[in-house]
């Protein structure tokens, strides 16, 4: 069986680890549960607030995902029980929405993943709350480099490791800690699926990319160690040696000259300090 699979969608759901290659009706279904999307992390900028609790926030991501026609993709998959994802500082992803406050000075990642007429659009953005001291504004501002450095080496005839490779140098030269237990991966009718996306890499190596080609970049990146443990929970990755960790992710497509980012802002709100 080869590495890469023609999708014609309507057709049955492939699981069988290949990489699938889609046309113009998967990219018009992504970009409408990409701005969804979107459009949900638009919202949280004025709610993330000393004070708020990140159940009060998931309520909201709830809301607006039905209200816009979708269904929140991680609400009942593998047992959990929430809208969205919300990491705290040392959380490193998954964090689970509870009736904890924020507080001033803490960074905050909203991940949202709306299903949205079959397809899922994944996306997650950092927020500063209050006054957020100057180490944690650039590590945010850095894992944001991270972030658009890899979409960047996204086009056909690259390889998916340039990606890797282009959030690795720019992160090591920070000498921040890159998750490695975490990884980006393709998406469309599933929520997860081939490929994975590591966050460290080689140049040329990986699969080469093609049009068509559907998946997620979302680089952790630690202020200190790159060491992650999961909580008792069985979901919240905190960082080992209890340094900061920031993320964000945006769903793309590979198009015939480049990418299309399926889950930018269209306010223009993509990454902090948010002054539009
Ligand atoms: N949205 C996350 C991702 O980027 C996955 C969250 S799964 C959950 O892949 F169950 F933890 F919500
Ligand atoms: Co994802
Ligand atoms: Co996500």
């Amino acid at each position: 069986m080869s590495e890469y699979q023609i999708i014609s969608e309507g057709e049955t759901v492939l699981r069988d680890g290949s990489i699938k290659l889609h046309g113009p009706d998967g990219f018009e279904g992504m970009r409408r549960a990409g701005r969804l999307a979107a459009e949900i992390l638009d919202a949280m900028v004025p709610l993330v607030q000393p004070g708020v609790t990140t159940a009060e926030l998931d309520d909201v991501v709830r809301q607006m995902t039905l209200d816009g026609g979708g269904v929140p993709a991680t609400l009942g998959y593998r047992g959990y029980a929430h809208s969205c994802c919300i990491s705290i500082n040392h959380v490193v992803c998954h964090g689970i929405p509870s009736d904890k406050a924020l507080k001033d000075g803490d960074i905050v990642n909203i991940d949202v993943t709306p299903l949205l007429d079959g397809w899922h659009g994944d996306s997650s953005r950092m927020y500063l709350v209050g006054d957020v001291p100057l180490k944690a504004r650039r590590l945010v501002d850095v894992t944001y480099e991270c972030l658009m450095l890899g979409i960047e080496q996204a086009r056909p005839g690259n390889r998916l490791g340039d990606i890797g490779a282009a959030i690795q140098a720019h992160a090591e030269k920070y000498r921040y800690g890159i998750v490695r237990e975490f990884c980006g991966h393709g998406l469309g009718r599933l929520f997860h699926d081939a490929p994975e996306v590591v966050h460290a890499a080689k140049a040329g190596t990986g699969p080469e990319l093609r049009p068509g080609m559907f998946f997620t970049i979302e680089p952790m990146i630690n202020l200190g160690k790159p060491w992650c443990k999961m909580l008792s929970d069985g979901w919240t990755a905190v960082t080992r040696d209890k340094s900061l960790s920031a993320q964000f992710e945006h769903s793309i497509g590979i198009t015939e000259d480049g990418h299309e980012i399926f889950t930018k802002s269209p306010k223009g709100l993509d990454q902090p300090p948010y002054m539009a």
